[in-house]
């Protein structure tokens, strides 16, 4: 049976298994999956990189002047895996660190920078057949989405996978860091003036704390599947 295509949000706190369940349901219905906090990333490592973020502050002025030179894409390689190019450059790696991380977090307050990564990820989803994670993507991004999953979990359960997933990556962090990082994360997403993480009205919602990947899957499809049967039905 032919179904419609339809754009799935999925938004949550920091390091709450969004991509996870996001590239699961996208792999099931052969949507294309978007990683909206990868491009908060990459401009935070443009940044970075240009020495326009330092302990104290970002030099605004100059990132305004040149984010439309900040070209953000996705490709897909040989694993199947989604990895994110900044200006054709891949970055993947580079994104994940704790230090882009907290640029990323500080980027993302900029009203400037929120408008053109909105503008991209809105043109991304014109097509229909997307599912977009991040924060603002039920409220502000696709406020139509069709569907909309939001994400919880403790956080000492989400530091403790973003944790695992550093050192599987060979890194060394210290677990109070890893702690603090997320719950500094947090403060910052839910309490910046510019589209602050918060539940659409309408989005559906799971604490994921005490459950497994496949259970989570389960649960989305099924809300899927009630959801697209409802829309035929009309
Ligand atoms: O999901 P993530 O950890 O990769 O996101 C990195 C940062 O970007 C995070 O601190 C919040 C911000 N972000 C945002 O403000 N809006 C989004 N749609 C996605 C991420």
């Amino acid at each position: 049976m032919h179904r419609r295509k339809i754009n799935i949000a999925v938004d949550g706190y920091s390091s709450c298994g969004k991509s996870t369940i996001a590239k699961g349901l996208a792999k099931a219905l052969g949507y294309t999956y978007i990683d909206s906090g990868a491009m908060y990333r990459a401009v935070a490592l443009f940044a970075l990189r240009s020495g326009w973020i330092t302990a104290g502050e970002i030099n605004e002025e100059q990132l305004k002047k040149h984010i439309s030179d900040i070209v953000i894409t996705f490709k897909t390689n040989a694993q199947g895996e989604q990895e994110t190019y900044l200006n054709g450059e891949k970055v993947e790696r580079e994104i994940r660190s704790l230090e882009t991380a907290n640029g990323a977090s500080r980027v993302s307050t900029l009203p400037f920078v929120r408008r053109e990564l909105v503008r991209q990820q809105q043109l991304i989803g014109e097509s229909k057949g997307v599912v977009m994670d991040g924060r603002d993507i039920g409220t502000v991004v696709f406020p139509d989405a069709e569907l909309k999953l939001f994400l919880t979990a403790s956080p000492e359960v989400r530091a403790r996978r973003r944790f695992d997933e550093m050192k599987a990556r060979g890194e060394h962090p210290l677990f109070a860091e890893v702690l603090a990082n997320v719950k500094e994360r947090d403060l910052r997403d839910t309490t910046r003036a510019e589209s602050p993480l918060r539940k659409a009205d309408d989005a559906l919602e799971l604490d994921n704390s005490e459950i497994g990947i496949d259970e989570q899957l389960q649960w989305a499809m099924e809300k899927y599947h009630t959801l697209t049967a409802q829309n035929e039905q009309h």
